[in-house]
């Protein structure tokens, strides 16, 4: 039996060991996943309600999601959406659809805040599971190159992409821009 929960600050170190070994072996990561929580937590994209974790009836932490305030940049203007990064699960409990419940409790609190999108780098066989298309198919981009599949975004309302083309700018502590 698996809860999802918002994080509290008696979690974070458990959240930091589970995100070091859940990054460990992974190819395309600079295994550094586990200090940018850190970093997010004390930055001004931070929202509280959007850092979730997956807790076992024994009170052990099996996985945690992030979901930090980002900006679609068109010229002068700017819109408001969601980066997902990083999403966590313990080794020893992937593949039981805990990363799937965490998105998915993720969009739902998310849109109860009104937000409206979610934009994300990850695998495209993984996201499209929850609703995510290509960016592109939204005339969103990322300032640096990434192949194209890999970059992904939902409406979490009807139209919550409609007339927000532009250049995706994560907050600064990903370092990324
Ligand atoms: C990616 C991750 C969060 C998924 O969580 P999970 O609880 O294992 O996933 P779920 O049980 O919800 O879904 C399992 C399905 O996703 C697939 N899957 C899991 N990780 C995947 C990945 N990195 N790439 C592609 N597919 C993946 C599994 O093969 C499985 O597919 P199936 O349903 O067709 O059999 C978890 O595997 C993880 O922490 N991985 C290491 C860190 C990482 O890659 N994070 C995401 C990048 S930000």
């Amino acid at each position: 039996m698996i809860t999802i929960r918002q994080e509290e600050e008696k979690d974070y170190q458990q959240v930091f060991q589970l995100t070091e070994e859940a990054f460990r072996e992974m190819e395309h990561s600079d295994h550094q996943e586990h200090f940018l929580v850190e970093k997010l937590r004390d930055s001004e994209a931070f929202i509280p309600e959007l850092s979730l974790v997956a807790e076992d009836e024994n009170g052990n932490i099996a996985g945690h999601i992030l979901f930090t305030k980002l900006k679609i940049v068109n010229g002068s203007e700017s819109f408001e959406s969601l980066a997902l990064a990083p999403v966590s699960v313990k080794p020893e409990f992937q593949n039981q659809g805990i990363g799937g419940q965490l998105i998915r409790e993720g969009h739902d609190i998310a849109g109860k805040l009104g937000y409206q999108s979610v934009i994300l780098i990850g695998h495209e066989k993984y996201y499209p599971k929850f609703g995510y298309e290509k960016t592109s198919n939204f005339g969103i981009s990322f300032p640096f190159d990434i192949p194209e599949e890999n970059g992904m975004a939902i409406e979490l309302v009807p139209d919550g992409l409609k007339n927000r083309k532009g250049i995706v700018k994560y907050p600064k502590e990903f370092g990324i821009d």
